[in-house]
């Protein structure tokens, strides 16, 4: 058998996304080895679960640095260093300059709380809902030098209801990244998923005329 995917998660935040890639890697149903939780902000909760799943961690302080370059740079050695395969930004919420992630691009994936290539960057509930859309959703996406803006691998979708406000928007959109994350991942471990130049998706060969859908726990053409 080979050896499992090695990952590293990037988390600024609470860390709820890597919660649902702990889980569906304790249930059996991810077969990937967690090499490195980094984060820019020493107290992020995703450093705390991670310290608790016994896994390493790396805390980067953004301000030691003389410019995004030189920190990108040095957090993305670190991260070779550790042997990662594959980079997961979950939550992670800096700008990334495109040449240090230049040799990373096919193996770093992003979670973004829109349908994109809607509302790319910050406030996406509140922009949805500004706009009068019928429904919101998540996206998983390679990442690229445009910030977003990489190919998009998998959607899921929700209905916007008559009452939601940012905040119930938010929350009601959670379960749906903590199903959609841990299904692509599974997807990039076996091997079923690449990016597929200039700026396509693959999977299993064929190249992807739309996102995937999330369907219960399920991805599907
Ligand atoms: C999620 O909404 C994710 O989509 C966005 O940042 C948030 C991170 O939440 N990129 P958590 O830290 O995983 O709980």
């Amino acid at each position: 058998m080979s050896s499992p995917l090695r990952i590293a998660v990037l988390a600024s935040g609470r860390g709820s996304n890597l919660a649902a890639l702990l889980a569906a890697h304790e249930r059996g149903e991810l077969p990937v080895e967690f090499v490195l939780v980094a984060s820019d902000k020493a107290n992020a909760g995703a450093l705390r679960l991670a310290e608790a799943a016994g896994i390493p961690t790396l805390v980067l302080n953004p301000r030691a640095y003389a410019d995004r370059l030189a920190f990108d740079l040095d957090l993305f050695a670190r991260l070779d260093g550790c042997g990662a395969d594959v980079l997961v930004l979950a939550g992670f919420m800096r700008i990334i300059d495109g040449q240090a992630l230049k040799p990373w691009v096919g193996r770093m994936i992003n979670i973004h709380p829109s349908l994109l290539p809607k509302y790319r960057g910050l406030h996406t509930h509140r922009r949805a809902l500004e706009a009068g859309d019928a429904e919101h959703g998540v996206s998983v996406h390679y990442v690229t030098a445009e910030l977003d803006g990489g190919p998009v691998i998998a959607q899921a979708r929700l209905a916007i209801q008559p009452g939601d406000d940012e905040h119930t928007l938010a929350q009601r959109l959670l379960p749906y990244e903590h199903r959609l994350l841990p299904a692509v991942l599974k997807l990039i471990a076996d091997k079923r998923l690449q990016l597929a130049s200039p700026d396509g998706v693959a999977f299993d060969g064929r190249q992807l005329s739309a996102p995937l859908r999330l369907q219960g726990d399920q991805l599907i053409g």
